[in-house]
């Protein structure tokens, strides 16, 4: 079933929980995250982002996950993640997403913030909640970004415009940088708790970690407690795809045919999710 996104944070602020919003530029992904959420009945949140165009458009896969999500027994969020411009956004809401991110963060504030009000009066026509982001986190998702895997503490998101910021735009969630990086780390991640309750408290939103990948048990518990509510995820998961595609290959290397690979393919996410979830609810999922 649908829920919205400020739905799925409440749950997470409710149970001291992190909403894992998985990206899913693919089928396999796709499929793997909705039985993950059905296996535990947890709400999830499936994104599709701007970067991930060239995989599958948002009107292609869009639909399927709409539709996957609406004849789940899971509650899902279907949303936009890191649209760079007003016009992503409007196109995610035409083919039916529910939630959206605008990223501007590399835009000045002024231009980010202008761009962020216009989303959320479009998202307000529809009842729909709304992240945006400020302050910069290196790395993209798709893999191609050299310079990922440290963070810049002069990067990282300033508490006074960010009160500022989610203070004028009305915003559901703000995406922070706080030390998490997209992709892959080259160093150990250096987090700033701190950061992220004050952030918490002087915004009065939910935060979102981008660059959820490859944290351990431990951080990503000090930072739900601090106030991230939803933990964006995509690269481990993808790696994990890859690797039991490589494993199905090297198990058989007479295969001649592709789907047995999608199904190992799609094993292989589902039992990198399940990890996940498993540390973000912290025991308090029943199976
Ligand atoms: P990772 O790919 O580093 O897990 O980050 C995902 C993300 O932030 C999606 O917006």
């Amino acid at each position: 079933m649908l829920i919205g996104l400020k739905e799925a944070l409440d749950f997470g602020q409710a149970h001291n929980c992190g909403i894992a919003a998985i990206n899913t530029p693919t089928f396999e992904m796709l499929v793997a995250t909705i039985k993950v959420a059905e296996r535990y009945d947890i709400p999830m949140i499936l994104q599709h982002a701007e970067v991930h165009e060239p995989v599958n458009s948002i009107e292609n896969i869009g639909p399927a996950m709409l539709e996957l999500a609406k004849r789940s027994t899971a509650p899902l969020v279907v949303h936009v993640d890191h649209g760079e411009s007003y016009e992503f956004v409007k196109r995610g809401f035409e083919v039916g997403f529910n939630s959206a991110m605008f990223d501007g963060s590399r835009l000045p504030f002024a231009e980010n913030l202008k761009i962020t009000r216009d989303v959320v009066a479009l998202a307000n026509e529809y009842g729909y909640g709304v992240e945006a982001e400020l302050g910069v986190m290196p790395g993209r998702e798709d893999g191609e970004d050299s310079d990922a895997g440290v963070g810049d503490a002069a990067l990282y998101t300033d508490p006074e415009l960010a009160t500022e910021f989610v203070a004028a735009t009305g915003i559901t969630a703000l995406a922070c940088s706080f030390g998490t990086v997209h992709g892959l780390y080259k160093a150990e991640p250096k987090i700033d708790y701190e950061l992220i309750s004050v952030l918490r408290r002087r915004t009065g939103v939910p935060i979102v970690m981008h660059g959820g990948s490859g944290l351990s048990a431990k951080e990503y518990r000090e930072c739900i407690v601090r106030g991230v509510q939803k933990i964006n995820y995509y690269t481990y998961a993808d790696k994990a795809a890859l690797e039991g595609a490589k494993q199905y290959l090297a198990d058989h290397p007479e295969t001649y045919v592709f789907a047995p690979v999608s199904v190992a393919v799609g094993r292989s996410v589902e039992q990198n999710l399940e990890e996940l979830v498993r540390t973000l609810y912290e025991g308090q999922l029943s199976r």
